[in-house]
């Protein structure tokens, strides 16, 4: 548990999130002193390392704090209109813990839920190089909350200063892209959306806004104001995402005639196991062996991938389209999508 803790504050110091990178630090030194973090937290110190418990943890005290009731913690949030500060901040922190033990071990059972919406800049980057230019049909397996299946109502600025997308959106990704220019879509229009996660997130409901917002790290400004954003773009349309596993999902999909039948996911392929991996792409290649040039199908993918054996992972952007099956790595991206570097030539193969 303290080297997972340890890990994870190495890891929020190197994703910009001095706060939580300082505040782990102090929970790993309150750990090994057997404090009051080892006291919330007992019962969970054999829990897996990818269960994420620090994350749990912290994500279960910011929910308090966005729902006013971490007292004088409040202050130190910058997500509230706070001001972090190491040595304040800390004692605030613990004192919270020794007051309301019970309510921050509320949600230590739960998996972080992030839905990225940074991560929109990749896929809506990456649809608009279909060769394709039909009506979409938008498809996602691993959608949390299905923020992303709005990408087309938010906008997108690339380093020369060229806006896409809808320049009025609540959502404004500037910097969104750089490296090859992209080339606009006008008239795309999204003709059918949908979703699937084996635990979405209701954004109409006050508990699913919560969620999402309580796994944005706190000093992550841009990322909270993004999420801000979608969330109002969904109060107007929020895509349906269906209880399902990406298995059944993809399974059940059928192509249609007059329509670019798009599949995309970011960043929730490592949740699914050998068996399902492999259903899903078997899956994929039957709806290609079904596409015609009347009723193409495309598979968009944002995921840590090599670009060849020996090189290290990094956050693809790939598509496959069909009938013709052909392959080409668009580009890199980050962990949050922000930015994207699309290749000056998409290699295929
Ligand atoms: C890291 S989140 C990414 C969410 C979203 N795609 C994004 O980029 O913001 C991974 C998502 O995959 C979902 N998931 C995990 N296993 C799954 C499965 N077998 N089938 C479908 N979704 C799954 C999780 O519930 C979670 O919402």
């Amino acid at each position: 548990m303290l080297d997972a803790f340890r890990r994870q504050a190495a890891a929020c110091a190197e994703l910009g999130s001095p706060m939580y990178a300082g505040l782990l630090g102090r929970c790993a030194e309150d750990l090994e002193a057997g404090g009051v973090v080892a006291e919330v937290l007992a019962g969970h110190e054999d829990d897996p390392g990818p269960s994420a418990l620090a994350l749990r943890l912290l994500g279960s005290v910011h929910r308090l704090v966005l729902d006013r009731r971490a007292g004088e913690l409040a202050a130190f949030y910058p997500s509230v209109g706070g001001t972090w500060e190491p040595d304040g901040g800390w004692a605030a922190f613990t004192r919270l813990l020794r007051d309301r033990p019970d309510e921050v071990r509320e949600w230590l059972d739960r998996p972080p839920q992030t839905n990225e919406v940074g991560r929109a800049g990749a896929l809506m980057g990456g649809l608009l190089h279909l060769r394709h230019r039909l009506p979409v049909r938008l498809f996602e397996i691993g959608s949390s909350a299905g923020l992303n299946l709005l990408a087309d109502r938010f906008a997108y600025g690339d380093s020369s200063g060229r806006i896409f997308g809808d320049p009025t959106s609540a959502v404004h990704l500037a910097d969104a892209w750089r490296g090859h220019p992209l080339e606009q879509w006008p008239g795309l229009e999204v003709v059918e959306r949908l979703g699937s996660d084996v635990m979405p997130v209701d954004v109409r409901s006050t508990e699913g806004r919560l969620t999402l917002t309580a796994y944005v790290w706190p000093d992550q400004r841009e990322r909270l104001e993004r999420l801000r954003g979608a969330l109002a773009v969904a109060q107007g349309t929020a895509a349906e995402v269906r209880r399902s596993s990406a298995r059944d999902f993809v399974g059940q999909l059928v192509l249609r005639v007059g329509a670019v039948t798009v599949l995309w996911h970011s960043v929730m392929w490592q949740y699914l196991d050998d068996d399902e991996q492999a259903d899903v792409t078997g899956a994929i290649q039957r709806l290609g062996a079904d596409a015609t040039d009347e009723a193409p199908f495309a598979h968009l993918a944002l995921e840590p991938l090599r670009r060849t054996p020996g090189r290290e992972h990094e956050f693809l952007v790939v598509l496959t389209e069909w009938p013709t099956g052909e392959r080409r790595v668009l580009g890199t991206s980050r962990g949050h999508g922000m930015p994207t570097d699309w290749d000056e030539m998409p290699s295929t193969g």
